[in-house]
């Protein structure tokens, strides 16, 4: 049974690669993630590819995912980065990437992120905020910076079909700046002398469910980019979906690229995808500790909890359940529970599992973005492991 280019099950046993995770498992503490190398390049490729009729340049958005050896790999393959604080620039940095191919967003900025982010020469600054631009222009007179490229990032006011909490292009958002704001600020462009307003930022959300509402903000964009020619990019953010079910086929690319491309001639295109590079190349291993039957449910309580996975609490996110080991029967519905002291830490809700005993491993599917970049000590639980299996798939190794 294969799931894809990564992950399938060999004899009976889920592999990695070419590696079987009961051996990983066997060998590290557990709970750990566990990515393909090997997968992420394929799909950075395959973005590339799929994004060519536009030219796009491809920004890994290092929140879904900082592993050293991810940003590594991507670097070496000659990826961008989008970063959202000053740690992710250093992460960036420390793994070889560039600062030129850097692009730095974020809502709220500090003035040492922006400082710093201008002192490494960062390519690309996101502003969402006028006064940011002041401290830009501060920063860059006093490192002697002549130029700093900046995207205003533009609240389009569309609400993006995907779950509430990870929308970000609604009038009601905290995110980006109104149409007005961004004609008043690029008509006060002399203001600002070491600023290029080269361009235009727009992220409406993440694992956007169709394209309408990116090809409507992508249009107010452009109408805003059509009275400044100096605007010679368009930044059109991250937000590409993954197949979290594996029941569910995502819409074509093809459809969105060729859409895009038809609206976007003639400007610079950047793209910040995350999820879409890493989602589908980590699994998160676990354990088995108790199975327990009450009140007419079955609960596996894994090693695993809401602090090393917070998606399913979060935002009721599915990422399906395979045992290691391949099961024959079909076993019955039952809830995977992690330890956390929570009624919210469900992992998976009425799944139908084979029965699994104690000490048998599990993996929770799909979890290589936004599962260790958004784990957390609460409980005062150790942070998850991470193994990395390298770019050839036969060899691995702890990494973190
Ligand atoms: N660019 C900007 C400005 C963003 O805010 C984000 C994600 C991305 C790019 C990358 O989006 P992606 O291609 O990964 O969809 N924790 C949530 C997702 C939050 C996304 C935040 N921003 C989750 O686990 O689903």
């Amino acid at each position: 049974m294969i799931l894809n280019s990564a992950f399938r099950y060999v004899d009976g046993w889920l592999h990695v690669d070419a590696i079987s995770l009961e051996t990983i498992a066997s060998e590290v503490d557990s709970p750990v993630y566990v990515y393909s190398l090997r997968r992420v390049l394929e799909n950075y490729r395959r973005l590339q590819h799929k994004f060519t009729p536009v030219s796009a340049r491809l920004h890994y958005s290092v929140k879904a995912n900082g592993n050293s050896e991810i940003l590594r790999a991507l670097a070496r393959q000659g990826s961008g980065f989008d970063c959202v604080s000053g740690g992710e620039i250093q992460l960036v940095l420390a793994a070889g990437g560039a600062a030129r191919q850097i692009v730095f967003a974020g809502v709220g900025k500090t003035r040492a992120e922006i400082n710093y982010a201008v002192e490494r020469g960062v390519g690309w600054l996101n502003v969402e905020n006028a006064l940011e631009l002041d401290y830009i222009q501060a920063a860059a007179e006093r490192t002697g910076t002549e130029t700093v490229h900046v995207a205003l990032r533009l609240n389009p006011q569309v609400t993006a079909n995907t779950h509430p909490k990870i929308a970000t292009g609604h009038g009601g958002a905290k995110f980006g700046l109104t149409a007005d704001v961004i004609r008043d600020l690029l008509a006060k462009r002399a203001s600002y002398p070491r600023i290029h307003f080269a361009g235009i930022h727009i992220h409406i959300g993440s694992q956007l469910g169709d394209s309408q509402a990116t090809l409507s903000a992508l249009d107010k964009a452009l109408e805003i980019a059509g009275s400044f020619p100096q605007i010679h990019t368009i930044n059109i953010g991250g937000g590409l979906p993954v197949a979290y079910r594996y029941t569910v086929s995502l819409p074509p690319l093809g459809d969105l690229v060729a859409a895009i491309a038809s609206r976007l001639r003639g400007y610079h295109v950047l793209l910040e995808p995350g999820r879409a590079i890493v989602a589908d190349a980590g699994v998160l291993l676990a354990e088995v500790l108790y199975v327990k039957r009450q009140a007419g449910q079955v609960f596996y309580i894994v090693d695993a909890g809401m602090n090393d996975l917070l998606r399913p609490a979060l935002y009721d996110a599915h990422h399906e359940v395979l045992p290691l080991r391949q099961a024959a029967v079909r076993g019955e519905v039952a809830q995977v529970v992690g330890p956390v002291c929570e009624s919210s830490d469900v992992l998976a809700r009425d799944r139908c599992l084979p029965p699994l005993q104690v000490g048998e491993r599990v993996a929770l599917m799909t979890t290589g973005a936004y599962g260790r970049s958004m784990a957390s000590a609460y409980n005062a639980r150790p942070l998850p492991g991470e193994v990395v299996v390298s770019e050839d798939g036969a060899g691995w190794r702890k990494c973190r």
